[in-house]
């Protein structure tokens, strides 16, 4: 059987990993490097014009002279770390992708800006990036099984100091609702996203129990096959505030973006502030 075949009869199961994350992996990172800095592309990251709103909301909610220090889980090349840095945040920004790092470390130094990079898994983040405010915009959380979530939770609520806050975005139980099943094939003749080289990529999307999507991408080049499966657990806003609860922090605010927008039940996203219980 062809490992073509062999991918598209597969149905993965829930939260099952492909090979490589596709963030790190190097046929993919380039593109997705472009991606992030690529204004009119929504792979990667939001428009300018959302993340500044989006830093100006933030800054609102823990303002710098309380909240000095801010740690940016999953900051990409920098756009949300950037931004905070100029409104006068200390800043410490985390990715496992190398080349969003080093791309964020040349810009910072390019811009004047002290911003302190690490390459790191933020499932397994340590202490040593103590902050008084963790960010993890674009919805990145729902991303990750239910156990690398809670582990997440803990993790950013061990890092914080007592009341610090945590920001994150997710995709809504209304998103699930809404999203289709469906399969399509596309032919990249000059590379695309998932490769520089000629490909074709086949999608499927398929809707899982309990709020959870799989996007499952299968890429055959002249000479291989890869897999990749994007996980996307959607929220309501009742068990995204258990799952915050069970790591010890408590919802103080709740919106439809993480630019600060009004909640909206209808929206396709939640934003929640989390505020660390204090022993
Ligand atoms: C959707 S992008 C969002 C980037 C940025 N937060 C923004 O809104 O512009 C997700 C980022 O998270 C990073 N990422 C994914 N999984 C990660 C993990 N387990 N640990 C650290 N970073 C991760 C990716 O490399 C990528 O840069």
């Amino acid at each position: 059987m062809s490992a073509l075949l062999r991918e598209c009869l597969r149905t993965p199961t829930l939260y099952e990993e492909t090979a490589q994350l596709f963030w790190c992996d190097p046929d993919v990172s380039p593109q997705l490097l472009a991606a992030h800095l690529d204004a009119d592309n929504p792979m990667a990251s939001r428009p300018p014009h959302f993340i500044e709103a989006s830093a100006d909301w933030i800054a609102s909610v823990a303002p710098m002279g309380r909240y000095p220090r801010i740690c940016d889980l999953g900051c990409g090349p920098g756009l949300y770390a950037e931004r905070m840095a100029r409104r006068g945040y200390r800043v410490t920004g985390v990715d496992i992708s190398p080349m969003a790092i080093e791309y964020a470390r040349a810009s910072a130094a390019r811009n004047g800006l002290a911003i302190d990079y690490a390459v790191c898994d933020y499932v397994d983040l340590r202490a040593e990036h103590s902050a008084d405010m963790a960010i993890l915009a674009y919805c990145d959380y729902g991303a990750l099984p239910e156990k690398s979530r809670g582990k997440l939770m803990r993790n950013v609520k061990g890092l914080l100091r007592p009341g610090g806050i945590f920001v994150l975005d997710v995709f809504s139980a209304r998103h699930y609702e809404n999203a289709r099943e469906l399969r399509s094939w596309d032919v990249a003749s000059s590379g695309g996203l998932w490769t520089a080289e000629p490909h074709v990529c086949l999608h499927e999307r398929k809707k899982y129990r309990n709020h959870v999507l799989l996007d499952r991408y299968i890429v055959q080049t002249s000479s291989r096959v890869k897999a990749y499966n994007i996980w996307t657990t959607c929220f309501g806003p009742e068990s995204l505030a258990r799952e915050a609860a069970n790591a010890g922090f408590t919802v103080i605010d709740i919106t439809v973006s993480i630019a600060g927008d009004a909640f909206d039940p209808a929206g396709d996203t939640i934003c929640v502030v989390l505020r660390g219980n204090e022993q």
